[in-house]
């Protein structure tokens, strides 16, 4: 059930659970719609026999809704296979009707049962469970890690995948599947990853990986260097409040050691040839949700440092629109997980196109990680919290540094004007801590605010995916209307939302930088004002004037003005957290959302 706990993040509307025992009589499974503590009090109550191979999963419902008929594991062949699975069997309804016209009843809505009777079809017919595994890994189409147990071979677990992830927890006698390393990491930190269109077959004493057809593979074990404690709630009442305050140590790390022995700024994993990097005429940015804000904001500070154009485009859009990409491409594909199966399938797409990717990823050994031609590690450490809060500061942190790379690389900058950058940088963790602990303001006020039923958030320049990271922050916590706006854009159409007494947000840029954006951005203050609005600034330390304009204003310490968003987005977070609270809504796990979205 740890394992299970710590994988939730990967969907959590309902849980099941499997098991085989040595006498090989039957599949024993428990399975509840709702979170995995449903599951918990239901073995509780009818606890499972002791088992000898067992599968569990957490599901976030694509067919059908989550009930506990469509809860994993599905059973078939009579009860005899039990199967999990994540991702989608896109040919599930052809398969279906064959499946059907053989006599077999189905039990649920899902894809997965589909791929378990396919799976039971074939072991009634004669083959072990791993051949039966591969036959059918050749049949489906679509994303799946796809894990079985069979009653009659009560040692074993077998699983294949196709654009899903699974890995091997190598332990001493016992061996684990997961989807990620946290699902075993209690047990062993020796890790494999299984490639694409592979099948693995695990006793407690071997580990059999082999392709579709049979053929042994050879993988190399690694090593798990992931402190465990730092997935805890270290004190804190929800992982959410605990990752907002690992802030300062997210964006230290990721800017820890970057400096190679010439003064060079190093990638981590995988090589780009410096000459593809200094001939690119294009970078495009590929990122969802939060990630793709991240990106939006790093887009302000490449473009200036290099001055290469920056597209960004959300991953789930790019490969549908026959984007403009070739070898003078670098793509930049920006994940928290490094499992987002849109910003995976859009790497792909760059990739077949001739396209450079760098991908900025959090999650060590990720698909995205694996595939991109080299990777920049954000080190936030494990993120939990469904919604995005340390990961987005350190990926605005990465995307920093790789445009710094880039201007340093192409001699857009002179060697004192990379170093003033990134000792700017290394000021941030410290800021980020005065926010942090001035932060009593902005809770108060977020609790009072609990009834509202709509927010607007407004910035200009790098305030702007500011202003719309606060607002999801606020739809995906609260589930309170919330929209974020370029504050020039008010007055095009947005305005007409404003009435009497209605809160705005305002990120204020600093005035010391460009003037015309300040008195601009306070502009468009006084005209959500003059309509009833209630301001809520966000303004600089010593801003006096921003004051005038608010009926409530919290302070960020001063910072360059392209370094400002990881300062000003930290009061939206604690806004979004504080009031979602307040409703007694569950923080950590909001309704209808997973915390990595491995489908399309
Ligand atoms: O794992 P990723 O960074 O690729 O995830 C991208 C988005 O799904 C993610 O940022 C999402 O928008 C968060 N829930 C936002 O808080």
């Amino acid at each position: 059930m740890g394992g299970l706990a710590r994988l939730e993040y990967r969907g959590y509307d309902s849980a099941g659970i499997a098991l085989v025992t040595d006498d090989r009589s039957r599949v024993a499974t428990a399975k509840k719609a709702g979170k995995l503590a449903r599951l918990a009090e239901a073995l509780e109550e009818t606890p499972l026999p002791a088992g000898t191979a067992a599968i569990g999963h957490t599901r976030w419902a694509t067919h059908g809704p989550p009930t506990d008929a469509n809860a994993h594991p599905h059973l078939a062949a009579g009860g005899r296979i039990a199967v999990i699975h994540n991702g989608i069997i896109e040919n599930h309804g052809p398969l279906r009707d064959e499946l059907a016209a053989q006599g077999i009843d189905f039990l649920s809505d899902t894809d997965t049962e589909v791929a378990g009777h396919l799976l039971g079809s074939l072991v009634e017919s004669g083959l072990s469970l791993a051949d039966a595994m591969r036959s059918a890994a050749r049949r489906l189409e679509g994303a799946f890690t796809l894990l079985a147990v069979d009653a009659s071979d009560p040692h074993t677990v077998v699983g294949a995948r196709r654009n899903s992830p699974l890995v091997v927890g190598l332990g001493e006698g016992e061996n684990f599947l997961g989807s990620d390393v946290v699902a075993f990491i209690e047990h062993t930190r020796s890790a494999l990853e299984l490639g694409q269109d592979e099948v693995v077959e695990i006793t407690p004493d071997s580990v059999t990986v082999t392709d579709t057809h049979g053929n042994p593979v050879s993988r190399e074990p690694y090593h798990v260097d992931w402190d465990a404690a730092a997935a805890e709630k270290g004190g804190f009442a929800t992982f959410m409040d605990k990752e907002i305050h690992d802030q300062p140590a997210a964006v230290a790390d990721t800017l820890r050691g970057r400096v190679d022995d010439q003064g060079r700024l190093k990638l981590d994993e995988g090589i780009v040839d410096e000459y593809v990097l200094k001939s690119i005429d294009k970078i495009i940015v590929i990122a969802c949700g939060t990630a793709a804000y991240a990106g939006q904001v790093a887009r302000y500070a490449i473009e200036h440092w290099t001055r290469v154009p920056v597209e960004v485009e959300l991953a789930h859009e790019f490969r549908y629109r026959d984007p403009i990409v070739s070898v003078k491409t670098l793509v930049v594909a920006v994940s928290q997980s490094g499992e987002t199966m849109d910003t995976i399938m859009a790497v792909r797409h760059a990739q077949q196109q001739g396209a450079t990717v760098i991908g900025i990823v959090n999650a060590q050994g990720s698909t995205i990680a694996r595939e991109a031609d080299a990777v920049l590690y954000t080190r936030a450490g494990p993120e939990i919290a469904v919604a995005s809060t340390k990961a987005f500061l350190a990926q605005i942190t990465a995307g920093y540094l790789l445009g710094i790379y880039l201007a340093d690389l192409r001699g857009n900058k002179f060697p004192d004007e990379i170093d003033a950058l990134l000792r700017e940088l290394d000021e941030i963790p410290a800021k980020i801590q005065r926010v942090l602990d001035t932060a009593a303001p902005i809770r108060e006020v977020a609790r009072s605010m609990a009834d509202e039923r709509t927010v607007l958030f407004l910035g200009r320049h790098v305030g702007f995916p500011v202003a719309m990271e606060g607002a999801l922050k606020l739809k995906e916590l609260a589930y309170i209307h919330a929209e974020g706006f370029a504050a020039g854009e008010l007055k095009h159409g947005p305005i007409a939302l404003v009435e009497q007494d209605q809160p705005v947000f305002v990120v204020v840029p600093s005035p010391r930088g460009r003037e015309s954006l300040h008195s601009k951005v306070l502009s468009n203050v006084q005209e959500v004002r003059a309509r009833g609005a209630r301001t809520l600034v966000i303004a600089e330390e010593g801003d006096t004037v921003a004051a005038d304009h608010a009926a409530h204003v919290f302070y960020v310490p001063s910072a360059p003005v392209l370094m400002t968003p990881l300062l000003s987005v930290i009061p939206l977070q604690i806004f979004a957290l504080e009031l979602a609270s307040a409703k007694g809504y569950d923080v950590d796990q909001p309704r209808n959302l997973a915390k990595s979205v491995t489908v399309e």
